[in-house]
């Protein structure tokens, strides 16, 4: 099937190579010229574990281009992984959106075409997309758009890191369409996926159990909400368990044994419930702000994804309080960070707690070194204004340091040989952002050992 997909972010480059790789022919297209010149020469501009070698295997069937011309006539299916970033009032600026769909419209082919909405757009906003579209086709081709395309939502699932298997073997996929035509052409182009008979690449095999993908065929504003409510869910999993974090700290409780003992329950689950520094990245905060917002818009309040927000917020400071009770004062301390990124396996720094915690140490006028193995050159170029030194090694920022935080759990941090390094710092405190090391280990090795929350 012949498919172009609008926007090369993380989705859009992901959701591109994946379906090169399952045997469609797939055109991108990005007006950011360097960023079509970096990928036409098999180039990956973000960091994503396994994306460039499947682009290699699937490069026979895949182009680049900065002229929507070249990719949208032709296609039978059209994808818009657009930004949608959120703008200072807690709305989505949607301005992508719209020149996507207006481009779209005036480059359709007069053949059936299957607008898809990867973007994770307010909820309504497939209905906007199809008048954008439907004026722009009208206005070039001087033909009604009626019956020429259907737009279908297909919101995305996965995660920074593990984008490449959760794209290839994901848990569902969710297809909000009320057009039967377009829910064929799409279950077509997905079918690769729901049965599983693809050969597993190499480095991203299959996990064992994965034989089939569970298919939810619903309208278009249900697909759109399911978006919006997984992540407000693993949101609030994750504040909830830093909540419960902060009693158990209180009374002596151990977060990891209860996020242990209470996953354990079917009906809760183990996953996302590693408390810490909470939740950053370009999603959570983004869409639990868009759904409040847009509730207020339907004359509702949503307490309790306001609540999850409060409480991660709330952690953003946890680590000065951790580190004043511990050291009184911070002016002229010296602390490092391990970690930048807002999770391992990314380079990516959007609302990152290094970020965060970092200003706040600036400004109590403590001396802030950092390091991370991939994300140093994004935060020097994105971060320039803040009082950061970064370091070549892990080890550099034990050097005379009066504390060193654990901010992102990447495991060449997991692999340090931590005794070795207590002895190079000038106070061996060590919190742990993650809760992912050993206490009892590091406590022998002559750490004092906080935890967050
Ligand atoms: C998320 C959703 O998981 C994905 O389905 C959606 O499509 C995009 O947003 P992503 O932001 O890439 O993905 O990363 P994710 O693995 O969900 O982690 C988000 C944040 O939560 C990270 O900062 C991570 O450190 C934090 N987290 C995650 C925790 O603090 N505790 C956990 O138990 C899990």
């Amino acid at each position: 099937m012949r498919v172009a997909i609008l926007g090369t972010g993380y989705v859009g480059l992901t959701t591109g190579v994946c379906l090169a790789y399952l045997g469609h022919s797939v055109v991108c297209v990005d007006p950011v010229v360097e960023k079509i010149d970096s990928l036409r020469h098999g180039s990956i501009p973000i960091f994503e574990p396994g994306l460039e070698e499947l682009l290699r295997e699937a490069s026979q069937r895949m182009g680049f281009t900065t002229n929507p011309a070249e990719a949208i006539p032709e296609a039978e299916v059209v994808v818009i992984c657009v930004g949608t970033p959120v703008q200072a009032d807690g709305t989505p600026d949607l301005s992508q959106l719209r020149s996507a769909s207006e481009s779209l419209g005036r480059h359709m082919g007069l053949h059936f075409t299957v607008v898809v909405n990867k973007s994770t757009v307010p909820i309504g906003s497939s209905n906007w997309v199809e008048a954008l579209v439907c004026a722009a086709f009208e206005e070039s081709h001087d033909e009604k758009a009626e019956a020429r395309f259907a737009v279908a939502s297909n919101p995305e699932f996965l995660r920074e890191g593990s984008a490449v298997a959760d794209s290839l073997y994901p848990d569902r996929i969710v297809l909000g369409t009320e057009d039967l035509r377009a829910l064929e052409i799409l279950c077509a182009l997905y079918r690769p996926l729901i049965d599983q008979d693809f050969p597993a690449p190499a480095f991203c095999p299959r996990p064992p159990g994965v034989t089939a993908i569970p298919f939810v065929s619903t309208d278009l504003p249900s697909a759109e909400l399911i978006k919006y409510a997984a992540n407000a869910f693993l949101a609030l999993k994750i504040s909830f368990i830093n909540e419960i974090g902060l009693l158990a700290q209180r009374v002596g409780a151990d977060v990891g044994e209860i996020a242990r003992g209470i996953g354990l329950d079917s009906r809760i689950g183990r996953q996302f419930l590693q408390a810490g520094l909470g939740w950053g990245g370009s999603c959570f905060a983004k869409d639990t702000s868009t759904l409040i917002t847009t509730a207020a818009e339907y004359g509702l309040s949503l307490p309790i994804v306001g609540a999850a927000r409060e409480v991660n917020q709330r952690l953003r400071a946890r680590v000065l309080e951790r580190l004043l009770d511990e050291l009184k004062i911070l002016k002229g301390k010296r602390i490092g960070l391990l970690g930048l990124a807002f999770k391992p396996n990314t380079d990516d720094l959007r609302d990152a707690p290094a970020i965060d915690i970092a200003k706040r140490l600036s400004l109590h006028g403590a001396l802030v070194v950092a390091h991370d193995p991939v994300a140093m050159p994004r935060f020097q170029r994105e971060q320039a204004g803040l009082p950061v030194a970064l370091l070549d090694s892990p080890e550099g920022v034990f050097q005379r340091a009066d504390a060193v935080v654990l901010v992102t759990e990447w495991q060449t941090y997991l692999d340090l040989t931590w005794e070795a390094l207590q002895p190079v710092m000038r106070n061996p405190l060590l919190v742990d952002g993650r809760n992912v090391l050993d206490k009892q280990r590091l406590v022998a090795a002559g750490y004092r050992h906080v935890g967050i929350p």
